[in-house]
């Protein structure tokens, strides 16, 4: 029981407050028996009411965002009003204005957006009953101890792109709801990769092994780095308050192109390295969620350079924040010493064979790189001569 007679005096005036609503006209007349019904009785698609007389039909999956879009009219238009509202509703006529930061659709769509809503949804798993835990099978201690190791950098990595991209949330227009709700569903995404990760961490014996450097990836930027102001802090803190993620392009074409196609391929290499059934079923399920990301990231950058309305200094200034992403993600993942050898112990079936792991790895890369350059030049960005992700791994 809350002891009151020691909880300081409440400052705010309740009684006050109550009689301010009590004196509102509206609710004094519903005292006495009045109602509104203004937007009960407006005419649909006039302002106040939106639309009327819409009955989507089903389509093969279920009812997705696509049938309602079709059978209601509301495909998204070019620009987002400055209000708060869902699109196709009407407005309340004293709603105020809402200053959205990004009201384009050219600085988010892609055309694959609503349908990767939908296939998120219907692919969401369960970490902790999906994965077959109880089959799990001892491995040797070395490899145990690289796996873990290798998952421990996994875990942090899961983090980076929801601190990173969650925060963007709120920026969007609501009149673009396929956006919020794809990026709330890649959080969720990102949620399970973390979770599956750390609990593979403490199922079969190993433990948590030792958390990446940050700070020295982002510090590796510097020296790259021009005098224009687009300089990484060294801060050590997640990568938000970083020149890389000014604006919702930047930000996407860091995370989603850069980063998550690297980790699409390191997902598709833990499949390969992993001898166990479940310890590979663990990567193609990541691999499946971590594919949505590329493909939204790959179809947002082919959507902007063909709709923005200066392309060709979008273009410029992608291909400068692509050099900054690359050697960051560079550092971050590819020349991480924990991480190459992890993997080259896992490659090289034991500690034994890591000379051979570690020529397994440069494999990796070289793909890596192929798989990211033919990407971004699908989308219309053709980085073949400029890529600082270098052709092969010096070692
Ligand atoms: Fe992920
Ligand atoms: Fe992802």
């Amino acid at each position: 029981m809350v002891d009151t007679a020691s909880a300081p005096a409440s400052k705010v005036d309740v009684e006050g407050i109550t009689a301010h609503i009590a004196a509102d006209p509206y609710i004094r007349g519903l005292r006495e028996g009045t109602v509104d019904l203004s937007w009960f009785r407006a005419e649909p698609g006039q302002g106040v009411w939106g639309s009327w007389g819409v009955k989507a039909q089903p389509s093969r999956r279920g009812l997705t965002l696509m049938d309602i879009d079709k059978a209601s009219g509301e495909e998204p238009g070019p620009i987002g009003p400055s209000v708060t509202a869902p699109r196709g509703g009407g407005l309340d006529p004293e709603a105020g204005q809402t200053p959205w930061e990004i009201n384009s659709k050219w600085e988010l769509w892609a055309e694959n957006l609503t349908s990767l809503y939908e296939e998120s949804c219907s692919r969401q798993w369960n970490a902790t009953a999906d994965i077959e835990w109880r089959n799990l099978e001892p491995l040797p201690p070395d490899m145990e101890r690289a796996l873990c190791q290798f998952c421990t950098f996994l875990t942090m990595a899961e983090y980076l792109a929801t601190d990173v991209l969650a925060p963007w949330l709120p920026k969007f227009n609501t009149y673009f709801h396929e956006i919020k709700l794809f990026i709330a569903s890649q959080a969720m995404d990102e949620a399970r990769h973390t979770e599956v990760f750390r609990k593979r961490i403490f199922a079969n014996g190993g433990g948590m092994g030792m958390a990446i450097k940050l700070g020295e990836a982002l510090a590796a930027i510097q020296p790259y780095v021009d005098a224009s102001g687009k300089v990484a802090n060294d801060t050590g803190s997640p990568l938000a308050s970083n020149a890389l993620f000014d604006n919702w392009r930047d930000v996407s074409y860091c995370i989603h192109v850069v980063f998550e196609g690297a980790v699409l391929s390191i997902f598709r290499y833990g499949e390969f390295l992993c001898n166990t059934d479940v310890d590979k079923q663990i990567f193609r399920m990541v691999m499946q969620d971590e594919a949505r990301h590329v493909a939204y990231g790959s179809m947002h950058l082919k959507y902007l350079l063909e709709n923005a309305p200066d392309p060709d200094l979008q273009r410029i200034q992608i291909h400068e924040i692509a050099d900054m992403a690359e050697i960051f993600f560079l550092q971050l993942f590819f020349l991480q010493p924990a991480t190459i050898e992890s993997c080259a112990i896992l490659a090289g079936h034991g500690v034994d064979g890591i000379a051979k792991g570690i020529e397994s790895y440069k494999t990796l890369y070289s793909k890596m790189r192929g798989e990211y350059l033919s990407r971004i030049a699908a989308a219309g960005l053709d980085r073949s001569d400029r890529c600082l992700f270098p052709a092969e791994l010096p070692f």
